[in-house]
């Protein structure tokens, strides 16, 4: 049986038309989700110690093709990615060891989607001083959601993110019955050329427009990654983009397949049909693995052939003979934003004059060849109409918004651009509402996907006091102005 879905009419991630009839899904389950339990008070858990090494090493990944690149890395060997596990309710002691090259520069690690007090969250100048070649620097906290997270710089990131300076951060206790397996599906690109060396990780070609693409696909470090899975069971699948640019559309064809989780937060239950995954978003799904020998794909569709991502083979005795009806998961623990209430915020996402106008050149892609664009000024993309001062974190702005402890914001991301901009605010989880082009089903993200001229309503409650950074992930945009703050007092 084929599961493609009729995929364009959800081409955007939206939820509309969940139907039940699609996997043979219990209809009454579509129609009215059960409340999620809740993932209750956090535990006391261990003290789990965790050293991070950030140096250039020599790695061979499957997807390089037995050549070796010279990646930035937080641990040694040849995996990609590092991931760590722990439970929730356990506290993680980082200590980061900055043994980049001095051209590398300062560091910091940012723990994405985490919702940790302000001083451990890793932005430069933000949030603390970054931290110069040869020193080292301690992070300490204990998460308070379940979750698939993970983390990176915040600095430099096109050039460290682009050569593989990432880590996966699960947090376990969100099962509520436990499933067959639990796989993680990384997403990256690699920008090889043809001379099997990097290319350059931001260019203003790329930055004024989508972004510079990597030339390698890659999930789990490999080309065509293989995933055995127990015959007929009910596997969750942890999928996590950590692709600077690339916006993929997920589908799995040849199963059952369903969404539990959005960026590590609960949903009830439903059939996935496609999900278009922008840069640092995660979706868990649970998969009904095939029979004994038989396949299934992961899959992109956001190209003109879908693009198989991951291929998974059913292996053993059929673990499960029911109709696919997957168990939630435990929902997090989050304030429920107090919408009668709420103070209205309006953001802006658009392009400056000079990103405008490279933008225009670059589209002309026929001749002449494009060269280096001689811009002087790299501010190609602004919110409210202010791009984050050149050069990095160094030069602060002063904060998009003052929000006050306590209080529930809703917010209207405005793309006045051509462009998709995954959007992400640090410390806190949006309530998903409303957008003004397609059916939403509300949901909770730390990093929505703003689609081209889309208005998003999304809402928050400020309960995490500090400077929070509110960036496109796209990491080309973010360097080239695409990035503010918002301060809760
Ligand atoms: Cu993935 Cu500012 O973060
Ligand atoms: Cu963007």
């Amino acid at each position: 049986m084929t599961l493609r879905p009729t995929r364009r009419t959800v081409a955007l991630g939206g939820l509309a038309g969940v139907t039940a009839t699609v996997l043979g899904w219990r209809s009454t389950r579509a129609a009215a989700p059960a409340p999620l339990a809740r993932v209750g008070a956090l535990p006391v858990g261990r003290e789990v110690p965790l050293s991070l090494v950030a140096a250039e090493r020599t790695v061979a990944l499957p997807a390089f093709g037995g050549r070796s690149m010279r990646l930035m890395t937080f641990l040694g060997g040849d995996r990609f990615p590092h991931v760590v596990r722990i439970r929730r309710g356990d506290t993680l002691v980082t200590t980061l060891d900055n043994r980049l090259p001095a051209w590398a520069e300062e560091m910091s690690v940012h723990w994405h989607g985490l919702r940790i007090p302000n001083a451990e969250d890793g932005v430069p100048y933000l949030t603390q001083k970054p931290v110069p070649p040869g020193e080292r620097y301690g992070y300490r906290f204990t998460p308070p959601d379940t979750g698939t997270f993970w983390f990176h710089t915040h600095c430099n990131t096109a050039e460290t993110l682009g050569r593989g300076l990432l880590g996966v951060l699960i947090v376990e206790g969100d099962e509520t019955v436990p499933y067959d397996a639990d796989v993680l599906v990384c997403l990256k690109d690699w920008r090889i050329g043809e001379d099997g060396a990097f290319l350059p990780f931001l260019t203003d070609e790329g930055a004024a427009r989508a972004g510079s693409f990597g030339t390698v696909r890659s999930a789990n470090g490999a080309a065509a990654l293989r995933i055995d899975l127990p015959a007929h069971g009910d596997c969750r699948l942890r999928l996590i983009n950590v692709d600077p640019t690339r916006i993929p559309e997920i589908g799995v064809e040849g199963a059952g397949a369903a969404i539990v989780a959005i960026d590590g937060v609960a949903v009830p239950p439903f059939p996935l049909k496609s999900w278009r995954l922008g840069p640092a978003m995660r979706l868990d799904l649970v998969v009904r693995a095939p029979a004994d020998g038989g396949e299934a794909r992961l899959v992109d569709y956001h190209a003109p052939q879908p693009v198989t991502l991951a291929t998974l083979s059913g292996t053993g005795e059929a673990r499960r003979t029911g109709a696919f009806d997957p168990a939630p998961l435990l929902m997090a623990d989050l304030a429920e934003p107090d919408l009668l209430n709420a103070l209205p915020l309006g953001f802006t996402f658009g392009a400056t004059a000079t990103g405008a106008s490279v933008a225009e050149i670059a589209d002309d892609t026929e001749t002449p060849p494009l060269g280096p664009l001689c811009v002087t000024d790299r501010s190609f993309w602004a919110i409210n109409r202010e791009p984050w001062p050149d050069g990095g974190h160094a030069r602060l702005p002063p904060p998009l918004a003052v929000l006050e402890r306590g209080r529930t914001y809703r917010l209207t991301l405005h793309n006045v651009t051509p462009h998709p901009h995954p959007i992400h605010i640090h410390g806190h989880f949006f309530r998903v509402l409303s957008s003004s082009r397609r059916e939403i089903v509300p949901h909770w993200a730390d990093t929505v996907l703003l689609t081209p001229k889309e208005r998003l309503e999304v809402a928050l409650v400020a309960d995490n006091p500090g400077d929070w950074m509110l960036h496109c992930h796209i990491i080309e945009h973010q360097e080239t102005g695409m990035m503010g703050y918002v301060r809760v007092t």
